[in-house]
């Protein structure tokens, strides 16, 4: 068992892993036409750590992740969870903007790895949730539809693990968003806290 470190130790952690994802090539193309990386945010010891798929056009310009519509979204979600942002993590499969918000090629997700499990091991989260099929299929290496993933929990390390539907789907399929309602109750739930009342 690794031993816990304190909340501004895991910050200095983070820094210095963010120093070497800013200079980071392994991706020759996503390095070529970044605007910038785009490491993570949030609260070093967050008991909850999302991760997305990767920045968009927005997430590239500001540099900090889920910051356009579907970020929106998702503080609308964590509001409703009665949470603020800055109590959880937040990070992605990939740390660079695919071009044109293409899908992550299995090549640059396995190359930005380390960076994310690193992430996830100084935060040492009790929960991970996964926002989408790109996230869940990269950090559980499955193959299921994200509609058959949800409502369990998965492991990865010490941390459970949900699974739910991106917010950009939400967007286009605002029906959804009462299933992810229901895995942020499956989750609080876990946790004692009841999200119903
Ligand atoms: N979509 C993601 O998956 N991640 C972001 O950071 C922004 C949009």
């Amino acid at each position: 068992t690794k031993s816990k470190l304190n909340k501004g130790d895991r910050q200095a952690e983070l820094d210095i892993l963010a120093t070497k994802v800013s200079k980071c090539t392994r991706c020759p193309e996503l390095a070529e036409t970044r605007t910038q990386t785009v490491f993570g945010v949030g609260n070093p010891r967050a008991k909850i750590m999302f991760i997305g798929e990767a920045p968009g056009a927005d997430e590239d310009k500001q540099g900090e992740p889920f910051v356009g519509r579907a970020g929106k979204l998702l503080d609308k979600i964590i509001e409703a969870c009665q949470l603020k942002r800055s109590d959880i993590y937040i990070a992605n499969i990939l740390r660079c903007r695919p071009p044109g918000n293409r899908n992550p090629s299995d090549l640059e997700a396995s190359n930005c790895r380390g960076f994310l499990d690193a992430q996830i091991e100084i935060v040492d989260p009790d929960y991970i949730v996964c926002w989408g099929s790109v996230a869940a299929k990269n950090l559980l290496h499955s193959d299921l539809p994200i509609g058959k993933m949800r409502g369990d929990f998965y492991e990865y390390g010490r941390a459970k693990v949900v699974c739910t539907y991106h917010p950009s789907y939400l967007l286009r399929n605002p029906s959804a968003k009462k299933n992810v309602w229901e895995d942020m109750i499956y989750l609080f739930a876990d946790m004692g806290i009841d999200l119903k009342t």
